[in-house]
Parts: structure tokens; sequence; C-alpha cells
């Protein structure tokens, strides 16, 4: 962080002197004024819900430019890390800083790969789960209780703990994933196999059965990773800071991870892949690509509730990049499995097509988000809609781990607690009960 050669003056209309704060500047993007010290010098706080102006940390990891629809892990371009590195070096690349060369990449495979079974007892404290259960509830429940099961692993502030825990979450998050599926499905537990890509072991252990190998099909493993490397990690999203507000109290690596995903869970954010694909059966059940102006006039009324899901981001005010490699996949994916004429992939691209060109999106900046796609490619390799935000889960834990990570490492860092602004009632006396 780089002290700017300006300062923000901040100046008041009742006579109150104005003070001077800090700018600092960042490698790239915006300036940001530091305001640590106002309380102390004006007894007043900032007011910002939804931290629409607020840096809340200092962060070396991700960088994304909304206007030009640019994400960069690390500096690296999300175009050229989707094409040329696979999920495995993105996480050595996020986790480290650097992407590894072939020596220290499959030292770094190794190490994950060795750390994806789970303790046997996961499995009873699976079956307390009723099966109907969502696999965000039952992913939330099984991460937290990792802690339970990895006591060497659970101090924060130690730097081993921190990388082991960081490998073992990376480890064991499709095992989980899995789990949760078959304890849906009612079928057995797939056991990982560590000659198996981190994907292709995780389409393994979600589609094999103990009475039949699964061939893992090599454009589906590809479309998996690409899925993983668009997800791994996107700044100072809510479940990221989630994760960082709940690691500042210094609580354990998996209990914070577990935060992370129950954050994620919800429809305005990683839930939004299976909100989305929701939407999309439900448009078709209406009566298909004949129904879509109906349904975007819904869109549009303020009064309807009704959302685009897969539309709109915070940040991406021009094109979110991971949407455009994402349709690319999908493409690819339902032509090896010869679904070209999915008629919800064909809905999806209608709906695109009206929403770029009608100006209630154009003039609000709204364009497909990376779900928009990802639910079709998903439910195209048969993963269960209920599913897809574990799945993101799963993609986003090294980004969360990263981040963790980071923030403990920062010697600026504290434990996170927001101020407010009280509309409340002011002190007021209780009275006796047989006067209230
Ligand atoms: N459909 C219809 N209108 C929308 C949509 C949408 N998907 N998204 C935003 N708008 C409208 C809002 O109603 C608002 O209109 P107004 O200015 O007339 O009041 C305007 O566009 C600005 O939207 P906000 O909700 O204020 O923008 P914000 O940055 O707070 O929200 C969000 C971003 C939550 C992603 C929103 O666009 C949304 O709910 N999208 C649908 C859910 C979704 O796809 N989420 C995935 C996010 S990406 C991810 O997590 C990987």
């Amino acid at each position: 962080m780089k002290l700017a050669d300006n300062k923000a003056t901040l100046s008041f209309s009742n006579g109150s002197p104005s003070i001077d704060l800090p700018v600092y500047q960042g490698s790239v993007g915006p300036d940001v004024v530091d305001i640590r010290k106002l309380y102390a010098q004006t007894g007043m706080f900032t007011y910002d819900p939804g931290f629409m102006s607020t840096a809340s940390c200092q962060s070396a990891i991700t960088y994304i430019d909304g206007d030009k629809g640019e994400l960069l892990y690390r500096g690296y371009p999300i175009e050229q890390l989707a094409t040329q590195c696979d999920f495995m070096e993105t996480c050595h690349l996020l986790l480290y800083g650097n992407l590894p060369d072939a020596s220290a990449k499959a030292k770094f495979t190794s190490r994950v790969t060795h750390h994806t079974m789970v303790n046997e007892q996961m499995q009873f404290f699976l079956r307390g789960f009723r099966r109907d259960a969502h696999p965000m509830a039952i992913l939330t429940g099984l991460v937290g209780a990792l802690s339970a099961f990895y006591h060497d692993s659970t101090d924060i502030s130690n730097p081993e703990h921190r990388d082991i825990s960081a490998i073992r979450l990376i480890a064991k998050m499709p095992t989980l994933v899995a789990m949760a599926y078959k304890y849906s499905a009612g079928q057995p537990y797939m056991y990982p196999k560590n000659h198996l890509s981190y994907a292709g072991n995780f389409l393994h252990m979600m589609f094999a059965t103990p009475c039949e190998d699964y061939v893992v099909n090599p454009v589906i493993e590809h479309a998996l990773d690409r899925i993983f490397v668009l997800h791994a990690d996107h700044e100072q999203n809510a479940s990221t800071s989630t994760v960082r507000l709940c690691g500042s109290s210094g609580t354990n690596p998996f209990a914070a991870i577990a935060a992370g995903v129950a954050c994620l869970w919800g429809p305005a954010h990683g839930g939004a892949n299976e909100a989305c694909l929701t939407m999309l059966e439900d448009i078709q059940k209406m009566g298909g690509i004949a129904k879509v102006g109906h349904f975007m006039e819904q869109v549009k009324d303020k009064n309807s509730g009704v959302k685009l899901m897969g539309f709109g981001h915070r940040v991406y005010k021009n094109y979110d990049p991971r949407a455009k490699l994402m349709q690319e996949t999908c493409k690819e994916v339902l032509a090896a499995l010869g679904l070209e004429n999915d008629p919800l992939f064909k809905l999806a691209m209608a709906l695109e097509k009206i929403a770029l060109e009608d100006d209630y999106f154009v003039s609000r900046k709204l364009y497909p988000n990376v779900d928009f796609y990802s639910g079709i490619v998903q439910r195209a390799i048969g993963i269960p809609v209920s599913l897809f935000t574990a799945i993101f889960a799963l993609a986003r834990t090294v980004g969360w781990i990263a981040q963790l990570n980071e923030m403990i490492g920062d010697p600026e860092y504290k434990i996170g607690r927001p101020r407010q602004l009280f509309t409340g009632s002011v002190e007021r006396d209780v009275l006796p009960i047989s006067q209230r």
C-alpha cells in the first residue's frame, strides 16, 4: 500500500474543523481514503451499507475491473488461466502467489490427492441428515464438522496449521460434495481414486457405483475443471468477506470456510446458478421461447419481484468475462453429448439476446454473469440442480482459504467490527409489567 501524493480533506458545513485524510494507492484500481482515524478525530462514523464504496482490506490476490470486464488472479487474465492452466495450477497460484513449474505442480497435486479421503466417521455424521436435505445444508454442517476431526490444524495463527488445513479443505471438498449427493441418491459412497485428476476424481465419486466402473469423459472433465477455475476466487464478494470476518475472530479455518459456504448459498450469490436453472425450467414449463416476452415483462415490472437470474453483477458493469468462457464450455459440452438442441440452452440464448437489446437491461448495465451458463453445463453433465451451489463452494474454497491466510498474515489485521448508525429508542426506563 503506497501513500499517494494527495490527501483528502473532509470539511463540515457546521463550522467543525476540517480534517485531512491520507490517500493510498494500490498497484491498479481506485485509490482509497484512509478513514481509520476518522472516529478518533471527529467522533463520526462513515455509513456504507452493502460496502458500495468501502475497501474492507488490502489484497494482492484477485483484481476485477468491472467496467472493462477484466478478472485477474495474481495478475493473470482469467482467459489465459482458463485456457492454459488447470485447477491445480490455479490453486497453487492463488495460495502461494505463483504459477507452479512442472515439478511444483506435481508435488502440489500429489499433496492434494493424498488428502482426499475423509475420516470414516464422517459417513455416520451424514446419517443424521434427512435424505431430502439440501446439499448446501449438509455441506455447511460437514465443513464445520471438519474442525472436530483435525485438531492438529485448527490454530489459525500457526502458518503450518493454515497450510495443511488449506490442502485438506481443497482435497476433501469434492469428497464431501459427492458424499452429500450419494447420500441423497441413496447410493454407496465412492472412495477417491488417486490416479484420476481433481475433476476426474470428483466425477468418479459422483457417478461411479461399486457395481460399475465409471469412465471419465475428457470433455466433461475439462468442462468441470474450467468451472472450478472460473469460480476459484472473486476478490471481496459476500462469501469471501464472510470468511474473512468470521476468521478475524481467530476461529479455526474449517469454521471460517463453513461460514463462507453458508453465505454462498443465498440466491443473490452462489445460489444464483440453481435459481437460474429453476427459472429456465419454469419458463420452459410455461411454454418455452414463446413465453420469453411475457416473462421479460414480469422481470421489468418492479412489483412482480421477478428477476432475471444469472443477470447482473455488483462489480461487472460491462460484461462478466467468466460468462463468455462458460458459454464456450457450454457449447463444447452440449456438442460432445449430442445435446446441441437442448431446449434450455436455446431458451437461455433467446433470453440473453432479448435482454442484451432491451433498454431496461442496457441502461442498468445488466449482463449475463457466470451462473447464466454454468447451470446448463452442470445439468448436461448430470449434476442435479440442487447440487450446483455446492460445486461452486467446492471451487471457491481455494479462494476463501487464500484470502483468509492473506488476512491472518497481514500486520494490519484486526478483528472485524463494523459500527452502526443507531435509529432505535433513546434510553428509557422499564415500567413495572402492570403499567406497560
Ligand atoms: N433482473 C432484473 N433486474 C435487475 C437484475 C436482474 N437480474 N439485477 C439488477 N436489476 C435491477 C435492479 O432492480 C435495479 O433496478 P433500479 O435501479 O431500477 O432499482 C438495478 O438493476 C441495479 O441492481 P441492484 O440490485 O441495485 O444491483 P446490486 O449490485 O445491488 O445487485 C445482484 C447485484 C445481486 C447480482 C443483482 O444483479 C441480482 O440479484 N442478480 C440476479 C441474481 C444473480 O444472478 N446473482 C449472481 C451474482 S454472480 C455470483 O454470485 C457468481
